[in-house]
């Protein structure tokens, strides 16, 4: 495996590759590798002959008073990991490449980006979305893979690649969750033990709501209220957003007509977790 920060080799190796004929996956992220990571980049290695991952703390999606500075970094260990996963390329570009001085380009995907976490969030994902546009144009993947957990993102994503013309395909992983069902984060780092044990409530409104459906709940507040009850019982949370929405346009919906998304947000202590669920008609098993 290669680790690449100059953005010019970048470019001049993925068009030897497309020269060559080879299909490239590309894996954004913003490193402290868990196994949700990996399982994208799996999928990656099984998608294309070359599967370059990035890793870059991008700056433009963090708002003033978030967690920029002290967000987890250790290159070496995550270099050891997607080594072991086959990674070819390891995309590291520093910030000045990236935001050299004099840069004001900004992409924004207007609707997808207001409500959830556009709401608590201004500005994020204009930050996301003019990043993931800067790595598809540098790397020119034929797919570029994003996983579920975040899944405003990927909906920005897909339509700011379907709006730009982007000739790219973008694929969406499912959420990879820890033994007791706690979505992995590199955030979860964060959380003391009181506060991981508190975290699980997330994953407990999600199981009950699909309880829920299963035994034939259809309506918004059935389900919100239920959710809503699991969170508020446990300590050191605070809800940010649960919300019920259309899977593709994220307008809020009255009923789960044929399916919906379910998306929380929830501070537990300081830190921000997010989860979601699909919630539908035809749901047959569980999480
Ligand atoms: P990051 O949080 O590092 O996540 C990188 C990718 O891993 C994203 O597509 C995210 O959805 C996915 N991912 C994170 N946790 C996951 C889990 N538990 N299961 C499955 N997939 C998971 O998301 C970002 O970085 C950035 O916003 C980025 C897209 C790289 C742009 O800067």
């Amino acid at each position: 495996m290669e680790i690449i920060s100059d953005v010019a080799q970048m470019r001049r190796m993925a068009r030897a590759w497309r020269g060559q004929g080879k299909r490239i996956a590309l894996v954004p992220t913003m490193g402290y590798f868990h196994d949700g990571h990996l399982s994208l980049m799996r999928y990656g290695r099984e998608a294309a002959d070359k599967l370059v991952v990035s890793l870059f703390v991008n700056p433009a999606q963090f708002g003033p008073n978030e967690d920029l500075a002290r967000y987890p970094r250790d290159l070496e260990r995550d270099a050891g990991m997607a080594r072991e996963v086959g990674v070819d390329v390891l995309f590291t570009p520093p910030a000045e490449a990236m935001y050299p001085p004099g840069y004001q380009t900004y992409v924004s995907v207007e609707e997808l980006s207001r409500p959830l976490c556009g709401a608590s969030r201004p500005g994020h994902f204009k930050g996301v979305a003019t990043v993931v546009l800067k790595l598809l144009n540098q790397v020119q993947p034929d797919t570029a893979i994003f996983g579920e957990k975040d899944y405003q993102q990927l909906q920005v994503i897909r339509r700011l690649a379907a709006d730009l013309d982007v000739p790219v395909e973008i694929v969406g992983r499912p959420i990879v969750r820890e033994a007791d069902g706690l979505a992995m984060s590199s955030r979860n780092t964060y959380l003391s033990p009181e506060e991981r044990a508190s975290a699980l409530c997330l994953f407990r409104a999600i199981r009950a709501a699909r309880e829920l459906v299963l035994s034939g709940a259809r309506s918004r507040e059935s389900v919100l209220e239920a959710v809503r009850g699991i969170i508020t019982a446990t300590p050191h949370t605070d809800i940010d957003y649960i919300s019920l929405v259309h899977p593709d346009t994220l307008r809020e919906v009255d009923t789960i007509d044929p399916e919906a998304r379910l998306a929380l947000a929830v501070r537990v202590g300081k830190t921000r977790l997010i989860d979601n669920t699909l919630l539908s008609e035809s749901l047959l098993c569980c999480v």
